[in-house]
């Protein structure tokens, strides 16, 4: 007899694999999630249970099972335990901490990132921009790993327009110690048994040790800062000076630490990877890159462009959120629920972990047309306006919404315009792309490009 669902019933479970399934899955899904996550949507549709041992795991991949978990219900849930990698490598920044702490750093870091202050960082993203291209053209035309330059400039521009600090100096250090602590903060995540990081094993010392580097320029950074006597412009400058209400007592130099290691963090290596991947997507694509850089001449010219410019640069827009469709840096959110909720008519039980991933939903049949293909015409406003809320959410959603989305999407703007106005991007030969779903989704091995100059 089969069971109908009478407004009595409990709430069932969703639906998951079972017996031998269940364990490959599980087994797999840590060695290559961007197969296995897909597969479990598949067989088990868009709110999907896994379990093993005491983790209970649900895949959420409708867009209002999104809106239930990062705006409707979001007190009910808190980074999940996965982020205790992260929360070891940058402490209480504001992508890490929760609660009250979290509501007053965000208070405190949100007026650095308003529409009027983004004004002037337009110009230090040209300024250093045309300082890359500047290189590039007195070395020649030729392959060039666009990933490894993309990180080394967006550092630059984090560190120039956030803490007014050149750190191009350290990129090379700190780039590598950052893949080193984030891998292992990745690793410490998926492991199901987790030896602390204090434990000096060689994994937690390797990692202990890129921690230090890449905390001694921040502390430089600060002391320099101090030295000089604060000035209240930039982030760094608005972080020191402020008071709290209620005690007027400013941030320890630990909060300060960890505010900036999770600006770093948070914004270079996603706007780098968006970045590499729309520059890609791009070189696969000649007709639509030619039709790109004509559209760039016509608004700009040989002149760099400006904030002015940035309507007349629609399709530059449209271009780097269709690679973040495609190639989201930020491919899943984890959450934990505090208590018993229901998603989309599933029971989620007290202690469970909810992924929401945006690598699966921006590729969803029900909601893209022929998802695999490259068509940045899909960000046209009115089309992007058509489609349901939360189906793209690169920039995550709710009150822990990206604080970085708008200078980010100019960062993307401006810097993809000048790099087409100066040079043509092809594939490299025998190149193929491996993705690598760590912390952010990147390149496996670079991002060797082709890239000849236009002038
Ligand atoms: C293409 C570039 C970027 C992408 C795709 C991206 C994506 C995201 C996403 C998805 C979240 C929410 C995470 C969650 O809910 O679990 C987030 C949070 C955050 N992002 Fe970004 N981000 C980008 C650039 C930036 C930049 C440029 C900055 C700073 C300069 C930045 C700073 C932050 C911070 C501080 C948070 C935590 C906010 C909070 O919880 O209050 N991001 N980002």
């Amino acid at each position: 007899m089969s069971a109908t669902l009478t407004p009595t019933m409990p709430p069932q479970f969703a639906p998951g694999p079972t017996g031998l399934k269940r364990l490959r899955m599980v087994k797999e899904s840590s060695q290559d999630p961007l197969r296995i996550i897909p597969e479990l949507i598949r067989d088990h549709g868009d709110v999907a249970r896994i379990r093993f041992f005491w983790v209970n795991y649900h895949v959420v991949n409708h867009p209002e099972g999104v809106r239930r978990v990062l705006v409707e219900n979001h007190k009910n849930y808190i980074k999940s335990r996965n982020y205790v990698g992260l929360k070891v490598l940058l402490g209480q920044g504001l992508l890490t901490a929760e609660g009250e702490h979290w509501r007053r750093e965000r208070k405190l870091a949100q007026p650095a990132f308003h529409r009027e202050r983004l004004q002037g960082f337009a110009d230090t993203m040209v300024d250093t921009t045309d300082q890359m291209l500047e290189r590039w053209s007195a070395e020649g035309g030729g392959i060039r790993d666009v990933h490894a330059e993309m990180m080394r400039l967006t550092l630059r521009i984090v560190g120039l327009t956030l803490f007014g600090a050149d750190l191009d100096g350290d990129a090379q250090d700190v780039g590598r110690a950052l893949t080193v602590a984030l891998t292992w903060a990745n690793r410490h995540a998926e492991s199901l048994i987790r030896v602390p990081w204090w434990v000096p094993s060689g994994p937690n010392l390797r990692f202990l040790a890129a921690k230090r580097s890449i905390v001694k320029v921040v502390q430089r950074v600060i002391s320099e800062r101090r030295s000089r006597g604060v000035d209240g412009t930039d982030l760094l400058g608005m972080l020191m000076s402020a008071r709290d209400e209620s005690d007027g007592k400013g941030m320890s130099d630990q909060q300060l630490l960890d505010e900036l290691l999770t600006l770093v963090l948070a914004g270079h290596e996603t706007t780098a990877n968006a970045l590499s991947f729309a520059l890609y997507l791009l070189a696969q694509h000649p007709e639509q890159a030619r039709a790109l850089e004509a559209q760039i001449d016509a608004a700009l010219g040989e002149a760099p462009p400006t904030l002015a410019d940035l309507p007349k640069l629609d399709a530059v827009r449209m271009v780097a959120e269709e690679a973040m469709r495609l190639f989201p840096p930020a491919w899943v959110m984890e959450r934990d629920a505090l208590e018993d909720d229901l998603i989309m008519g599933h029971r989620v039980p007290k202690g469970s972990t909810v992924g929401l991933f945006p690598y699966t939903l921006h590729r969803h049949p029900a909601y893209w047309n022929e998802p695999e293909r490259f068509d940045p015409s899909r960000f046209e406003k009115a089309a992007a306006e058509a489609r349901p809320k939360h189906v793209y959410f690169p920039f995550g959603g709710g009150p822990r919404f990206c604080i970085g989305n708008a200078f980010a999407m100019m960062e993307l703007q401006l810097l993809l315009s000048m790099i087409l106005q100066r040079f043509r991007v092809a594939p490299a030969p025998g190149f193929q792309l491996e993705l690598e779903p760590s912390i952010t989704l990147r390149p496996a091995a670079g991002m060797p490009l082709t890239l000849e100059p236009r002038r």
